[in-house]
């Protein structure tokens, strides 16, 4: 792996799944790192979990990516606490399916104000120090497969992660004077307590891909870490598939 420019990464959704991967990874490659959750109990054990892990700094802060006060206040704590901040990674995301003419008005509201509108609270709240002329950032956001592909009884999630599309094409034209990289990943079925939740139908649907296996959230976590490093400092507005060669 490549070195890394930047250094101080916020991580939101991060007590566990693919979020505490990204956060344990992330650390271990020397990032400072902050795990923003509304689980503020895992975000604090899983911060000194990975710090017991990496002998890194990690941060552990709870919060609600929908609320945009609370955002805007939580990434000043983490910034000061870490010595500033260079790097988001906007991870923190729920389902709640239902075919769509039994989607409720909250199923739908709730569903677009976690995935989208609080992936964009936490760019908002970043952009102080995105914004920073002469250094380096990154911003990895967490889309998903069924963004690209479609998926039955997900339309709130798919709007939400097709949003998060459009966020990365214009984040990274926003951000690229600033020498911020924007980018994202689109996981395919990563086996996390969010998809041991799903119907085992579902499951089986998800995982035949042409590799044959679940992913991992390490295999997510990798991805971010490239697009973190200085590899990647040429790729901007890039959605990154990792989903075992669904969905081509
Ligand atoms: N697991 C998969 O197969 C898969 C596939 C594609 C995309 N994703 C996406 O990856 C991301 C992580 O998913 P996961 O599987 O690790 O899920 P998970 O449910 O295991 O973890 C999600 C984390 O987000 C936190 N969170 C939920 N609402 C929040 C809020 N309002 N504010 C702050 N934190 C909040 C939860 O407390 C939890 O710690 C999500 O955006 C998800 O949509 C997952």
């Amino acid at each position: 792996m490549s070195a890394f420019s930047v250094s101080r990464v916020v991580v939101t959704g991060g007590a566990q799944g693919i979020g505490a991967s990204i956060a344990r990874r992330l650390s271990s490659e020397g990032l400072v790192v902050s795990i923003l959750d509304v689980n503020d109990v895992g975000a604090k054990e899983t911060a000194e979990r990975i710090a017991a892990e990496t002998g890194g700094e990690v941060f552990g802060f709870g919060c609600d990516v929908t609320d945009r006060e609370q955002v805007g206040e939580v990434f000043a704590a983490a910034a000061e606490a870490m010595g500033g901040l260079d790097t988001y990674i906007g991870n923190a995301g729920i389902t709640r399916d239902g075919m769509f003419h039994k989607l409720s008005e909250d199923d739908w509201d709730r569903v677009i104000s976690v995935n989208l509108t609080g992936v964009f609270n936490g760019l908002r709240a970043a952009a102080p120090w995105l914004r920073t002329p002469g250094v380096p950032g990154r911003v990895v956001l967490v889309s998903s497969v069924v963004a690209k592909a479609g998926n039955l009884g997900q339309m709130n999630y798919i709007a939400a992660k097709a949003g998060v599309v459009g966020l990365v094409r214009s984040g990274a034209l926003e951000l690229a004077r600033f020498d911020t990289t924007v980018n994202g990943v689109r996981p395919g079925f990563i086996e996390t307590p969010m998809t041991a939740a799903m119907p085992e139908a579902a499951q089986a649907v998800m995982t035949a891909n042409p590799l044959g296996r679940a992913g991992q959230p390490g295999d997510i976590a990798g991805a971010v870490a490239f697009l973190c490093s200085d590899d990647a400092s040429f790729v901007t507005g890039h959605l990154l598939d990792v989903n075992g060669g669904m969905a081509l």
